[in-house]
């Protein structure tokens, strides 16, 4: 069993390089399947999530290879319009691949992707959606079975701007006959590559990042190369532990727009931060102060994925900071991993409570899911003393050697086998 052994206490200093967006590039993977022929993918970070997304497209009857961070994905001859349960329990965003399977191969069929460490995750609006646009779905034993002959495009409002589901809508239209109208879209920057990538291949999607996205259905044949945009949560994730352990590091290849309010609660904190046009640089040389109530929102609000690393931040704040978590319904897990190692965190539904404190001690804790496990390394490079992170297979789904990363800015991290 791998963890990771941690020795706190360090300055982070340096700089890194942010990878490709794992929330990106896995609805990229899943578009693949509408032009029937190559895609090269450039900046396909190597993340667990990624592989699972490969291993769904070779199963389909893809051809890909991989060359460093560049994936060419040959569509061309599909198979099978199905996702086995063994691929779905992997990811549960492999939901992302019902609308371009249906769009391809007029049916498909996929075992109902269930709920995960974050709560139950319903896929209703994924659903309802394609039901709107003439596809029939039935659900039986688990399996979800949805056939489309003749998919007419609509307008399609979503009672809350889900990203997978807007993501689902935006790939099922491309086949539809007319235009699709997908209002109170979610407004993520994934959404806009996503479009980015289905321009390419020669769809007519526009309105991406704005809450109103409309897709003319039609034919999407041609051979595309698109260059996946940067990780905003990884950066994200640095820029908490650069707050917590007093640092200074500079995160390169970002786009400084996308974590807009991750970068102004932690100057409110007491950072001093600056952007470049794909730059930012953090530096955080005493205890930072008490955070403003954080409300995690759809995008442009503060991102659910940080959350739980500005946590481990506030943990070592001078005063009190609350969080409302209103995306999802169970994800202040980490709460009692920090609390092992000193932080004094009351939660209560979706709020928790998080009194700072001058020091964090080193412990043996687990990773409850993939963000909090970012969070709970965090608080190990910031506490005094030694800790051991297990189950960090959860970290290994969204970031690429994180020790790595973490070591080359002077971090005390090793991956090591028990
Ligand atoms: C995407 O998940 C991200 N995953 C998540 O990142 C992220 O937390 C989330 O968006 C919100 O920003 C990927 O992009 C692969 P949603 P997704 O549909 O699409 C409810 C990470 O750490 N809902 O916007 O699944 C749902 O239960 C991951 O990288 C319904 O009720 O998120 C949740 O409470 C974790 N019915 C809320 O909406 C539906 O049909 C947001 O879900 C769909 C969603």
């Amino acid at each position: 069993m791998s963890y990771f052994a941690v020795k706190g206490g360090t300055k982070l200093i340096g700089s890194v390089n942010i990878n490709g967006a794992k929330n990106s590039v896995l609805p990229i993977l899943a578009a693949t399947l509408l032009n029937a022929g190559e895609n090269v993918i450039h900046n396909c970070t190597e993340l667990r999530d990624v592989d699972s997304a490969v291993k769904i497209l070779r199963h389909l009857g893809c051809r890909i290879t991989r060359q460093g961070k560049t994936l060419t994905v040959d569509s061309s001859n599909i198979i099978r319009c199905d996702v086995p349960e063994s691929l779905m329990r992997e990811m549960r965003s492999s939901v992302i691949f019902l609308g371009p399977i249906l769009a391809r191969c007029g049916q498909a069929r996929l075992s109902t992707p269930g709920g995960c460490e974050l709560g139950p995750r319903p896929i209703d609006l994924h659903l309802d959606a394609l039901r709107k646009l003439g596809a029939t779905v039935s659900i039986d034993g688990g399996e979800i079975l949805c056939r489309a002959d003749n998919m007419q495009g609509r307008d399609i409002v979503l009672s809350f701007p889900s990203v997978g589901a807007t993501e689902n809508i935006m790939l099922a239209a491309t086949a539809c006959t007319g235009a699709t109208r997908i209002i109170n879209a979610a407004r993520e920057p994934e959404i806009e590559d996503l479009q980015n990538f289905l321009l390419k291949i020669g769809a007519n999607v526009c309105g991406a990042g704005r809450s109103e996205i409309s897709v003319q259905g039609g034919k999407t044949r041609c051979r595309a190369e698109h260059t996946v945009m940067p990780d905003r949560i990884e950066a994200a994730t640095y820029l908490c532990a650069a707050a917590a352990c007093r640092g200074h590091i500079e995160l390169r290849d970002i786009r400084p727009r996308h974590i807009a309010t991750v970068i102004s609660i932690l100057s409110d904190a007491g950072c001093d931060i600056k952007t470049d046009t794909n730059c930012v640089t953090i530096k955080s040389a005493r205890r930072i102060s008490a955070l403003p109530p954080v409300q995690t929102m759809p995008y442009p609000g503060f991102p659910t994925d940080a959350q739980s690393q500005l946590m481990a931040a506030a943990c070592l704040a001078e005063g009190t900071t609350v969080f409302c978590e209103n995306i999802f319904e169970n994800r202040f897990r980490q709460a009692g991993e920090l609390c092992r190692m000193g932080a004094r965190i009351k939660v209560s539904g979706r709020t928790a409570v998080v009194e700072g404190t001058k020091q964090l001690s080193g412990a043996s804790v687990r990773c409850t899911d993939l963000r909090g496990g970012a969070a709970l390394v965090i608080a190990a490079l910031a506490a005094t003393g030694e800790s051991r992170i297990y189950d960090i297979e959860h970290i290994d789904r969204g970031y690429e050697s994180m020790e790595n990363a973490y070591s080359s800015l002077g971090g005390s991290i090793k991956r090591k086998e028990e």
